[in-house]
């Protein structure tokens, strides 16, 4: 991980935004390439988390399904460890100033530009149906995200880099058009866990779109179905515990165990020394299924009080809208618009 910043108090602390789309489970790559950052980074920073929900519907919900995806979200990142009480943490649909300034940002990309985002090309291969304007435009709403608070550093995993690149991108040219507007934001990405691959074809992210249900492991998953995924977890023919270049499976596997028990890699070598494969991946499992013990249980606390998840994300984007709405005034006045008296 980048060097932390320890501050006094005096001093402004460094501004962090970053965001996850409830687009159904949160998975293991999202939890440990960037929820279990957020959560690390709550003390030492100024951080505001989002759920993306207006970038989730670039592909088509199903409405019941989609509230309850929010919400699960929702209530999961609590029980990851976000507290509402130090970071506002809210819905981006309940602050309007996301799609406000994501119309006005949309106006300062170009269209070369989101055609080489890769995810882009990626999604409407998968969704050759629906390759509808907000697919393609998405990267200016991200981009209204966390320009809108002014962020500082934007905690994700390596998959959103070329949407954060393009953000600074946007950023700069708004300042140099007009005059300093916004931050330019820099990335914040893990050593380990940046890119956590698929259990079944580990060249590929995990993500949920795996075709092979056993290549994603989701944060929710029962322990029998976690060891499950892990027993079957694809390696190589060399039967050696060790990171080397071309054993994706291993490597993504010594990844996985390095953060949810805190050993570097000499340390896994040396404990898997002349032990196979199945045991490994076992113990893998094991430690997964102990990591999340806690977060789950959580998890269904959290859900079980309504209540309590409403104040917060209400709390929340009140919060939030705060910011949003300051420098939004400042961009709309910048651009020339007519303040409403
Ligand atoms: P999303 O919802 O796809 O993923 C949320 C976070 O999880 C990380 N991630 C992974 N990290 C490691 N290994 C993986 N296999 C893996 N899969 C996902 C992602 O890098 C991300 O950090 N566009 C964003 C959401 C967003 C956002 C923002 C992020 C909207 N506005 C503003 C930051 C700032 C997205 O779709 O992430």
């Amino acid at each position: 991980m980048n060097t932390m910043h320890t501050e006094t108090t005096t001093e402004r602390k460094k501004v962090i935004f970053s965001a996850i789309q409830p687009s159904g489970s949160v998975t293991l790559g999202n939890y440990l390439g960037a929820l279990r950052n957020w959560v690390a980074l709550q003390d030492d920073y100024d951080c505001i988390f989002a759920l993306a929900d207006l970038h989730t519907i670039t592909v088509r919900q199903e409405p019941a399904k989609f509230r309850k995806n929010i919400l699960e979200a929702y209530a999961l990142l609590l029980a990851c460890g976000i507290d509402p009480e130090k970071s506002p943490f809210f819905m981006q649909s309940h602050v309007s100033a996301h799609a406000e300034l994501g119309w006005i940002l949309d106006c300062y990309t170009q269209f070369g530009e989101l055609s080489r985002m890769t995810q882009f090309k990626d999604k409407s291969q998968k969704h050759a149906d629906n390759v509808n304007a907000g697919l393609f435009t998405y990267p200016s709403l991200m981009a209204a995200d966390i320009l809108l608070y002014q962020a500082d550093l934007v905690p994700v995993g390596v998959d959103q880099k070329q949407h954060l690149e393009l953000s600074r991108n946007i950023a700069e040219r708004f300042n140099g058009i007009y005059s300093p507007t916004f931050t330019v934001p820099e990335g914040y990405i893990p050593k380990t866990g940046a890119k956590i691959m698929s259990l079944q074809d580990p060249t590929k992210k995990m993500s949920k779109s795996d075709e092979n249900v056993n290549g994603c492991v989701y944060v929710l998953d029962t322990p029998d179905v976690i060891m499950r995924k892990f027993r079957r977890a694809v390696t190589d023919s060399d039967a050696c515990i060790r990171y080397a270049e071309g054993k994706d499976g291993v490597n993504n596997l010594m990844g996985i165990y390095s953060c949810v028990t805190g050993k570097t890699y000499e340390e896994i070598e040396a404990e898997f020394e002349g032990k196979g494969y199945g045991d490994f991946k076992t113990a893998v499992g094991e430690a997964v299924i102990e990591h999340l013990k806690p977060i789950q249980e959580r998890f269904h606390q959290y859900m079980s009080d309504k209540e309590y998840l409403a104040k917060c994300y209400n709390e929340g984007a009140e919060k939030a809208e705060r910011i949003a709405r300051k420098t939004l005034s400042k961009v709309m006045r910048k651009i020339g618009f007519v303040p409403r008296g």
